[in-house]
């Protein structure tokens, strides 16, 4: 009887869980500003081929938040298709491989405010 009451608690932390995963999805974790703070750091280690593991990962999860968020500033179509691109390069995380994401000033000029 004990058992089965720890299984369907379980079970319902687990529900609970995956749903407040799912909610949080729908909208952009942090704002490009608070992304721009870690990602140069990143995005040059792991262009260099000296990212760990774990720097990829956050690397690949910094660019999707880029990706869900849209700029103040300029075309949002050309955004999502600019933080596609580096997602890309981001997981495929190879050394010298970045070629949109490292291109700071390309994306300024375009998106970023004064
Ligand atoms: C995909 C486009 C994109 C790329 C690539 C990009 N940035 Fe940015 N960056 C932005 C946008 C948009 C903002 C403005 C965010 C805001 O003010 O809401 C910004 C803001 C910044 C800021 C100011 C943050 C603040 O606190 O106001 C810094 C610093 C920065 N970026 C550094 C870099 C560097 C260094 C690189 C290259 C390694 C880079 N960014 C690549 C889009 C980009």
């Amino acid at each position: 009887m004990k058992k089965w009451a720890v299984l369907s608690v379980m079970a319902l932390g687990l529900a609970v869980l995956s749903w407040s995963a799912q909610a949080q999805d729908s909208k952009p974790k942090w704002t490009i500003k608070e992304i721009m703070k870690k990602y140069p750091k990143l995005v040059g280690k792991v262009n260099k081929g000296e990212g760990t593991d774990e720097e990829k990962k956050e690397l690949v999860a910094l660019v999707k938040g880029l990706w869900e968020n849209t700029p103040k500033k300029g075309d949002a179509e050309a955004w999502k298709t600019r933080t596609a691109s580096i997602l890309k390069e981001a997981e495929a995380g190879e050394k010298g491989g970045f070629k949109v994401g490292t291109d700071c000033k390309g994306c300024h000029n375009l998106h970023k405010g004064k």
